[in-house]
């Protein structure tokens, strides 16, 4: 079985290497979608911390994790689930019943979140700390 997931996966943390491995554990290969830099400043206003190759290249380096790719929009994820071939497509609960449109194609499962941890909750730990 093929899995796909998709993510900023920046400043990479315990719940991103947590979804990670939950989505590997429901079949063999694990393809990850990165959202690129563009994508980013489309929807936030602002660039990741990190650029879009250095997040590609993190999250490739996670054992768990078989291919990357580039995701350009957020629109497209039909074309890359049948581009990549995939059976299962995994996203956080903060995307529940969002994409349940394209379970005509593979099934959708949405994964709890880890509690207490996110990108943005620790950009702000930092600038408060420092
Ligand atoms: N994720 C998770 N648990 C968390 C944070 C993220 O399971 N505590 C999952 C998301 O549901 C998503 C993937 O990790 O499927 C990538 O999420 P991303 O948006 O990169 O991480 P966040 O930390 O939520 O980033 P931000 O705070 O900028 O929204």
């Amino acid at each position: 079985m093929r899995v796909i997931t998709f993510g900023t996966f920046d400043l990479l943390h315990i719940g991103h290497v947590n979804i990670l491995k939950r989505a590997k554990e429901l079949g063999d290969t694990l393809i990850v979608g990165v959202s690129s830099d563009a994508l980013n400043y489309r929807k936030k206003g602002r660039y990741p911390v990190y650029n879009q190759n250095d997040r590609m290249a993190i999250v490739k380096a996670i054992r768990y994790v078989d291919e990357v790719f580039l995701e350009e929009s957020l629109e497209l994820k039909r074309e890359y689930i049948l581009k990549y071939k995939a059976d299962i497509l995994v996203m956080g609960s903060d995307w529940e019943g969002k994409f349940d449109h394209l379970s005509d194609i593979c099934r959708v499962i949405y994964l709890p979140r880890t509690e207490n941890i996110s990108t943005s909750a620790t950009k702000i730990k930092i600038k408060d700390h420092l």
